[in-house]
């Protein structure tokens, strides 16, 4: 959309002279100033020259004045690097147009016309990977957000829908297969030339527009929808992937059928077509049925990929797959909306996994992806509610609180409400918004509607950044337990007064002494201060609170470590298990790192969480998945987030030495338990926890005893016969520093070279590596021959495992910081977008000790001073400066 701060003419665009930005400063876009576009495109026909330097674009719009709008007499044009061939109107060619900025400004005198526009662009030149690019011969797109505009000039906003012929031709030799939305209508071939048509019957929003066109192959599958329709499915790829693509197959079929079953939605097409690119920004896009996938979330098996990466890939097909409805059928107003289709569509293929892949563990692994990635963004420079009010560059709001806590905040409502009424509300907004682009506020009000709850309150979770602080407080009175719970939702940039939010808070109360559990109950916190009451279950009462995470928020508690023992132990709830081990954990840590523990404190602190984990590591109830899962102390990332200041290197040491403790006093419940998981075959029964359990044994191992842990990483690599258990071993071997090491490190580029995908995980294993040298690792890797800017998969694979190594990146003499700064500046020009991405971890630096915090500025100084920047990095780098 092209919403401008400064001053705008009656339809809605900015006007020209005075709103020519400065280079250095992006104008602000603001949600309140939204205007819908004064002309409807009924019609998009789009005609293809298809070239890997040269493609030729025609585009034939059949537009009419949108009585809905306020009237106008020109029509902006979006555009993005574009060669402008010609214009005509009505079949005239007209030269009575202007370009203001990169957006050409058409007049138009009646109220219907058709508006043809030829322009040339350069895949090959196309490094940004938006647009239509070229990657490894082929020719792909990728349009959302403002993508669509760098192929032809359109009204490149979201509310403007459109339904797409388009005909394409270039090579046979190049590109036999030719893909685009919707059904194929025709095709030939002469003389070396082919051509294809498309019709997409399903208007849409020119960010769903995708054309793939190389030399592919499919794994061909089919799917018969509720009402008896059979669907064609294809997964595209280059030959010699082929055999990797039934996991993804398979996803796909499951996705399907789950969203028929739980949210009652069915697929609208023949044909749904999945095309797997290993040059991609971003995980994957849910074009209109043709969705284009990054390579990582496609391809997998047994040899080359972890249980962890077949997880993933069935999340994200799941995910693209859900958008048909939630983003597709109904789709975002304006990019102040995304949280409309991207936080529902993660809630659902969260529900999704977790019925997949068993609840519990999921939606540990779902928390910790939010504290790891949304937290810090939310007490950070960066912090904007799921709804943003303003933006300059869109691609820098494709974030996990867009995604990860705008699920949350849709779970909350699922909460309150419960599946069933939940699931009347979603039928509502399907029902009432099919074909439309909506808002979050249509979303929220139809959920109010169909499931039968009052939002008012609740809609502050969309427009407060900040995630609130519960504070909790216990008090037996009589035979009951007086609960007082407050809150706090903490200031944000930009957002200095914040009014309470509802907390809905799943809990229950067990007594310690007998072991009894009072029913679960859901305390919904609405106001600053709130007491609530429940029966006692028995003497010594103990409170489990926010039980499957049924809040975004921090918990803070007086809590004995007995208690966190007893419910590390024994809670009826697995997150609430789960939980009470971490806060166990954290509270140790975070003394140690701060230095205020004494020896005898420290020794009590290790006692008792070498208690809790010694009973998880030998309770045979649990099954290995979830004891994996319970193993994984707090990262050092999150530590860091529960401090004040701290030098990251006292919490690497505080997590290394507990480590360490816990191996040792711990060793022989420790190798009991590897022995027993070594036993289980690939695909034998409870295989996969017990693979996760065996690496996260020698993570331990590896801190009390390296010598033991290096020789059975080294087994463990040697006698692999999946990725699962290779990639584990080498991860541990990478901390060491001991001959298995490097022979291992080789063995495996070996072993893979030319799988991209797996070359990748072995810049990660060194970037990621405890090693102390691990930053000259990095140095030398970024040289590496198969080290490329041009890959944002290799770059990620490189420096955001760099970025996530808090020993390296944190060097104390600043390195690890000018290191990523020269890495934003170089890919800046190149692909600014994956450049953005790395801003944040700078971004951090008003949460470090002093002598970092001034290095991390002074990076970010730098960056800000450099001449040219994009509008993204501009963006990212102002904010974390302000
Ligand atoms: N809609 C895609 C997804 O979440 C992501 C597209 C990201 N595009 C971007 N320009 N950042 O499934
Ligand atoms: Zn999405």
């Amino acid at each position: 959309m092209d919403i401008v701060t400064t001053p705008t003419t009656p339809d809605g665009n900015p006007e020209l002279a005075d709103a020519a930005p400065t280079p250095h400063e992006p104008p602000v876009i603001r949600r309140e100033d939204y205007k819908p576009y004064p002309w409807i495109v009924s019609e998009t026909h789009l005609d293809f020259d298809l070239g890997l330097d040269a493609t030729r674009v025609v585009s034939k719009l059949t537009v009419a004045r949108n009585a809905k709008a306020d009237p106008a007499d020109t029509m902006r044009l979006n555009g993005d690097g574009l060669e402008l061939l010609s214009v005509k109107v009505d079949g005239e060619v007209v030269n009575n147009w202007r370009m203001d900025g990169d957006d050409l400004i058409l007049p138009l005198s009646s109220d219907a016309h058709e508006v043809e526009i030829a322009t040339e662009i350069d895949p090959s030149a196309n490094t940004q990977l938006m647009g239509l690019y070229a990657s490894g011969g082929m020719l792909c797109t990728q349009c959302e957000a403002e993508g669509f505009r760098r192929i032809t000039f359109f009204p490149d906003r979201p509310d403007v829908l459109s339904v797409y012929t388009v005909k394409m031709r270039g090579s046979a030799e190049q590109f036999p297969v030719m893909l685009c939305n919707g059904n194929e209508v025709a095709t030939g071939e002469e003389e070396g030339e082919r051509w294809a048509e498309w019709h997409d019957p399903w208007p849409k929003p020119s960010y769903l527009f995708a054309l793939v066109a190389g030399d592919l192959v499919s794994n061909r599958g089919t799917f018969t929808t509720m009402n008896g329709r059979e669907v064609e499915l294809n997964i595209w790829v280059r030959e010699e992937d082929l055999p990797r693509t039934d996991h993804a197959l398979e996803s796909l079929r499951k996705s399907m059928k789950w969203d028929e079953e739980t949210f009652g939605r069915e697929y609208d097409l023949d044909l749904f077509n999945i095309v797997a690119v290993s040059d991609f920004n971003m995980g994957a896009m849910e074009n209109k049925g043709l969705n284009v996938f990054n390579t990582k979330y496609v391809l997998a098996d047994q040899e080359t990929a972890t249980d962890a990466d077949y997880d993933a890939i069935e999340g994200v097909i799941a995910h693209e797959y859900f958008h048909n409805w939630s983003g597709n059928r109904i789709t975002c107003r304006d990019w102040f909306q995304l949280s409309l289709k991207e936080g529902f569509t993660v809630l659902r293929d969260q529900l999704f996994s977790q019925d997949m892949q068993g609840e519990a563990v999921k939606r540990i692994e779902d928390v910790r992806i939010l504290r790891a990635a949304q937290f810090p963004e939310d007490s950070g420079p960066l912090a904007h509610p799921i709804r943003p009010d303003s933006y300059r560059e869109i691609s820098n709001f494709y974030t996990a609180t867009i995604y990860n806590k705008g699920a949350e905040v849709i779970r909350m409502m699922r909460t309150m409400a419960g599946p069933e009424k939940f699931r009347e509300g979603t039928d509502l907004y399907f029902d009432r918004h099919d074909g439309e682009a909506a808002t979050c506020e249509d979303f929220v009000s139809a959920i109010e509607d169909g499931a039968g709850l009052d939002l008012k309150q609740f809609r502050l979770w969309y427009s407060q950044a900040g995630t609130p602080r519960v504070t909790v407080a216990q008090e037996v009175v009589g035979d009951g337990l007086k609960l007082t719970l407050s809150q706090e939702v903490p200031a944000t940039p930009g957002q200095s007064e914040k009014k309470p939010v509802p907390i809905p808070l799943r809990l229950a109360v067990h007594s310690r002494a007998n072991g009894a559990t009072g029913p679960e109950q859901l305390a919904v916190l609405t106001e600053a201060e709130q007491t609530f009451e429940y029966p006692l279950a028995g003497p010594d009462p103990v409170v489990s609170i926010n039980r499957g995470f049924s809040a975004p928020v921090r918990i803070k508690r007086d809590v004995s470590q007995d208690d966190l023992a007893f419910l590390a132990a024994s809670d009826d709830d697995p997150f609430a298990r789960y939980e009470a081990l971490q806060e166990l954990a954290v509270g140790h840590l975070v003394a140690v790192a701060s230095g205020d523990r004494s020896d005898a404190d420290r020794a009590a602190g290790e006692d008792a969480l070498a208690k809790a984990l010694g009973a998880i590591l030998t309770d045979d109830a649990l099954d290995d998945a979830m004891r994996g899962e319970l193993m994984t102390l707090p990262s050092e990332s999150y530590l860091f987030e529960q401090m004040d200041r701290p030098d990251p290197a006292r919490i690497h040491e505080a997590r290394e030495g507990l480590k360490a403790t816990l191996g040792t006093t711990l060793a022989s419940e420790f190798h009991a338990l590897y022995d027993r998981c070594e036993a289980v075959p690939f695909d034998g029964e409870g295989a996969r926890g017990a693979r996760k359990v065996k690496t996260q044994v020698l993570t331990y191992a590896a801190a009390s005893d390296p010598a033991k842990a290096a020789e059975l990483a080294a087994h463990q690599y040697d006698k692999a016969d999946n990725m699962t258990d290779r990639q584990g071993a080498l991860m541990v071997l990478c901390g060491l520093e001991c001959p298995e090491r490097t022979a291992r490190l080789l063995d495996f580029y070996n072993r893979y070279k030319g799988n991209a995908l797996v070359i990748d995980k072995w810049f990660t294993l060194q970037a990621l590596s405890l090693h102390p040298q691990a930053i000259e690792h990095v140095k030398a890797l970024a040289k590496h021959d198969d080290f490329t800017l041009r890959n944002p998969n290799r770059v990620r694979s490189l420096y955001m495992a760099f970025a996530g190594n808090p020993q390296a990146f944190h060097a104390a003499d600043g390195e690890g910081y000018r290191m990523l700064a020269d890495l934003i500046l170089e890919l800046d020009p190149i692909n600014p977008q994956t450049a953005a991405r790395f801003v944040p971890s700078l971004g951090k630096w008003r949460k470090i000790e002093e002598g970092r915090a001034e290095k991390m500025r002074g990076e970010l100084e730098r960056i800000a001073k450099a001449g040219n920047l994009s509008r993204d990095i501009y963006e990212q780098v102002a904010r974390s400066l302000e």
